[in-house]
């Protein structure tokens, strides 16, 4: 199985990530190391993306979940996935693909993004965020309010993993 953590940016992708593959022995896989070099750099100053800077960044991300599943491995991808036609281009409708999404009020992320040190994605950034959130049908979601420990339980007992 492949569960995509998905959701705007302090939302706990990268958090609750690894802390779910510790748990669970499942390898965690950050779309952020999936960008290529200019990606960063826009982002770094807060440009926002395009669909077409997006475009390489997706079909990279898209071809390691192919290889996982065709390989039966299970993994974790960390995937902001706004949009739905990055959430199809990653498998949504295949059984063997679980979106889960993270899901916080922006007053609470903006917090979390501002209390968050050393990360290239400036606080700014989420008011576009929540502007290109298109709600995934059929995903799994999970409130962000609680303590860590408590959202990796809940994902868990929903998935059953
Ligand atoms: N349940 C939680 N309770 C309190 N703080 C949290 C919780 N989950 C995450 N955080 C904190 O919120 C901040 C944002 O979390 P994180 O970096 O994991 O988000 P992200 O979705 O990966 O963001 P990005 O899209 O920018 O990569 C971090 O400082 C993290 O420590
Ligand atoms: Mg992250």
């Amino acid at each position: 199985m492949v569960i995509i953590l998905m959701g705007v940016c302090g939302s706990g992708k990268t958090t609750i990530g690894q802390m779910l593959s510790q748990q669970s022995g499942w390898p965690f896989h950050d779309a952020d190391g999936y960008h290529p070099a200019a990606n960063v750099a826009k982002m770094s100053q807060a440009i926002p993306l395009t669909d077409d800077d997006r475009g390489p960044w997706v079909a990279a991300m898209a071809a390691d979940v192919r290889k996982w599943i065709a390989s039966g491995e299970n993994a974790i991808l960390g995937c902001s996935a706004l949009s739905q036609w990055i959430r199809a281009a990653l498998g949504e409708g295949d059984p063997r693909v679980r979106f889960v999404h993270l899901h916080g009020s922006p007053e609470l992320l903006r917090q979390r993004m501002v209390d968050r040190k050393g990360h290239f994605m400036p606080a700014g950034l989420l008011d576009s965020q929540f502007a290109a959130l298109q709600l995934p049908r059929g995903a799994v979601v999970v409130d962000v309010g609680p303590p860590r420990g408590e959202i990796v339980a809940e994902i868990r007992k929903r998935l059953g993993v």
